[in-house]
């Protein structure tokens, strides 16, 4: 059975439109649920509370279901608890532009693995696949900002700034 869904995109952010895409290859069925929270996680790096609760909507599954199902999967990130939230784009396009030397050089200067966040809870690093921004290769989002064609020095940077803000 195909469901029909009219629920709103929670932002014009055009990584929600992969994620509905993959809702709309399935017909939006329940069924979609584990595949559309990898679009997801893919796409934002992790699975916060405005995604769990649009995946819900969308394909008409509880809320506690989606909980359910990206707790249980050890495959599934929840939001990282990092104050500040850094995904550097590793799909193809920014991996050609040198996305690994941005994942390098942060992971060095705020001593962490990707997917890690740092002892004081401040940064948390991410990586996520493709976020709609290729022209802009390498691409970053910082705390849900994209920015592009950075390099690993404007990275540190940029971080540095949203960290100091925080000290003001
Ligand atoms: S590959 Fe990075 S934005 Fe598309």
């Amino acid at each position: 059975m195909r469901h029909r869904t009219k629920v709103d995109l929670p932002s014009d952010d055009k990584r929600w439109k992969m994620v509905q895409g993959t809702m709309r290859r399935n017909g939006f069925r329940p069924d979609a649920l584990i595949e559309t929270l990898h679009t997801c996680q893919e796409a934002f790096g992790y699975l916060d509370d405005e995604a769990l609760l649009f995946v819900s909507r969308a394909l008409h599954v509880s809320p506690s279901k989606v909980y359910g199902v990206a707790t249980f999967y050890h495959f599934f990130n929840l939001k990282p608890q990092g104050e500040h939230t850094c995904a550097v784009c590793t799909g193809t396009a920014c991996y050609i532009k040198g996305a690994q030397d941005i994942i390098d050089t942060l992971s060095e200067q705020y001593d962490i693995a990707p997917e890690q966040t740092t002892e004081d809870d401040k940064l948390s690093l991410m990586t996520v696949r493709c976020v709609g921004a290729c022209g802009l290769a390498p691409a970053v989002v910082l705390d849900g900002e994209v920015l592009g064609n950075v390099t690993p020095d404007q990275m540190r940077q940029h971080i540095d700034e949203v960290m100091n803000h925080d000290d003001v």
